[in-house]
């Protein structure tokens, strides 16, 4: 575990679409021959980038609404509850970015195959998988993957293969501070699933990619089941962290401000390989 945990979260924690809440639909090439399914589009008014810098680019972070149902968010939640009930939270190690929560990885049969050797999303089951994750929890997994795919990854998809995602638990009062995720084994995207309570996560310029200090920051407003995507200039140059309680949000889309009370969270972290794993 402590590998797995170094690999996220060590200090190699140094470190794209637009549209309204509409759904479109599109076929998946790859993975889904004959008949077209219905890919979600970010909502731009979850995110705040009046005080964002120059040079962000804004499909560099996005978050989609509701990307599954209530009934898949609670099965997620049991799986990941069940999984976390004998862990004891982690807390104040002397370096760390995040205290106050617990860890573990949710491993599912496509985790590291190639695109082309996973079934069409319409046809995937899981009877024959032996693994500990209810099946409406892997099929939601694999419909995330398939919206990651297809936003982010249409023209490259051969090589595309998944980390085993990370469910994190953490408390009310738990920190994820600044921080890029590793470069090591993670690759182009970071993405990450909400459940349980709403939470403002920061994108703020990295100081160690950035020579002279920049000023501003994006916000993103994470309510349950939404799904916020890090990529490009949002994945490699600016930091993310959460932030405390009872922060507001005011949307730049419709000028609405909200006071977000964050209390006790779990997220899904999807995470692609990289390249040469
Ligand atoms: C991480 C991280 C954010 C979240 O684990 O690296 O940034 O949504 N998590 O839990
Ligand atoms: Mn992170």
């Amino acid at each position: 575990m402590f590998t797995k945990l170094s690999i996220v979260r060590s200090r190699a924690f140094t470190g794209v679409s637009n549209a309204t809440p509409t759904h479109i639909t599109k076929a998946i090439p790859q993975l889904c021959q004959y008949r077209a399914i219905t890919i979600p589009k970010p909502d731009h008014e979850l995110v705040d980038k009046r005080q964002a810098p120059d040079d962000f680019c804004l499909n560099s972070a996005v978050v989609f609404k509701d990307i599954i149902s209530e009934e898949d968010g609670a099965s997620l939640v049991e799986d990941i509850f069940l999984r976390m009930k004998r862990r004891r939270y982690e807390r104040d190690h002397w370096d760390s970015v995040i205290t106050g929560y617990k860890e573990v990885e949710l491993s599912h049969p496509h985790d590291m195959m190639t695109a082309s050797n996973i079934p069409s999303y319409e046809n995937i089951t899981f009877t024959d998988y032996n693994g500990t994750l209810s099946e409406k929890s892997m099929q939601a997994i694999s419909f995330i993957r398939n919206v990651l795919q297809v936003h982010f990854f249409s023209s490259n998809v051969s090589s595309l293969k998944w980390l085993p995602c990370h469910a994190i638990d953490l408390k009310k009062d738990g920190v994820l501070s600044a921080h890029v995720d590793s470069v090591k084994f993670s690759g182009d995207i970071v993405a990450g699933l909400s459940l349980k309570s709403s939470s403002i996560m920061r994108l703020k310029p990295d100081k160690d990619f950035y020579q002279s200090e920049m000023q501003g920051h994006v916000d993103l407003l994470l309510p349950p089941l939404s799904l916020y995507v890090l990529s490009g200039v949002g994945r490699y140059k600016y930091t993310h962290e959460l932030l405390s309680s009872g922060e507001t949000f005011s949307s730049s889309e419709t000028q609405d401000a909200v006071k977000v009370t964050r209390d006790h969270r779990y997220s899904v972290i999807f995470r692609d390989a990289k390249d040469n794993t």
